[in-house]
């Protein structure tokens, strides 16, 4: 399974990167709010950092702005995945980028309809949001299993789904087990999945005993 880093924090890129755990990164406008720099340095740095796709979200609502900014962001780097909310001009945006070859990540999806028809537009990715659904007393992981499913019925759609808003190590486990591509993981979810409180005693344990042992 994929692990895209939720982050345009250009070291908890590298530390992922270190752990083999960044075969891509996603960011938001809200991701590029809190990093506190400007959108293209941001995903020119982050693209020249990492092998794997970069998703950069421009923030316009036409179609043909979208499709305008889209070809912008993509010739920044190669391995820039224009992201964009799924809306009827999303969808013809998606068609048209993916059509040039441009590889697009279609985002806040939450039902499998939407997941259809991103594919149908020629996505290379999808994000629908786990935790959000959750937030509102929906399951999130169902609506996973729903997509992987779906798409398994139809062996052409070569669209990956990639599980967004992600808020803890349950989700990437479940994301795992239902099946999904990859997942978006926040560095702080990331560094939850490494520990555990039994390696923490255990490690004491062993140090403790290690000291206590005659020279
Ligand atoms: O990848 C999408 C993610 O950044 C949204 O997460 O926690 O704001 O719902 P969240």
């Amino acid at each position: 399974m994929k692990f895209f880093v939720d982050s345009a924090e250009t070291e908890e890129i590298q530390a992922a990167k270190r752990l083999g755990l960044a075969d891509g990164v996603t960011t938001n406008p809200t991701i590029i709010l809190k990093s506190g720099r400007g959108f293209e340095t941001v995903i020119r740095e982050i693209a020249a950092l990492i092998d794997g796709p970069v998703a950069a979200e421009p923030v316009c609502s036409s179609a043909d702005e979208i499709i305008r900014e889209g070809r912008l962001i993509a010739s920044w780097a190669e391995n820039v995945s224009v992201k964009i909310p799924l809306t009827r001009d999303g969808l013809e945006a998606v068609r048209v980028l993916s059509g040039e070859g441009i590889s697009t990540t279609m985002t806040l999806i939450f039902s499998p309809a939407q997941a259809l028809l991103a594919a149908k537009a020629g996505a290379s990715f999808i994000c629908p949001f786990v935790g959000r659904l959750d937030d509102v007393s929906h399951s999130g992981m169902d609506l996973i299993a729903e997509i992987v499913a779906l798409f398994s019925n139809y062996p052409g759609i070569d669209t990956e789904v990639i599980v967004a808003s992600v808020r803890g190590p349950a989700h990437v486990i479940e994301s795992a087990m239902a099946g999904a591509d990859g997942v978006t993981v926040p560095y702080t979810v990331l560094e939850q999945l490494m520990r555990h409180p039994l390696t923490d005693a255990g490690i004491e344990k062993f140090l403790s005993d290690w000291n206590k042992i005659a020279p």
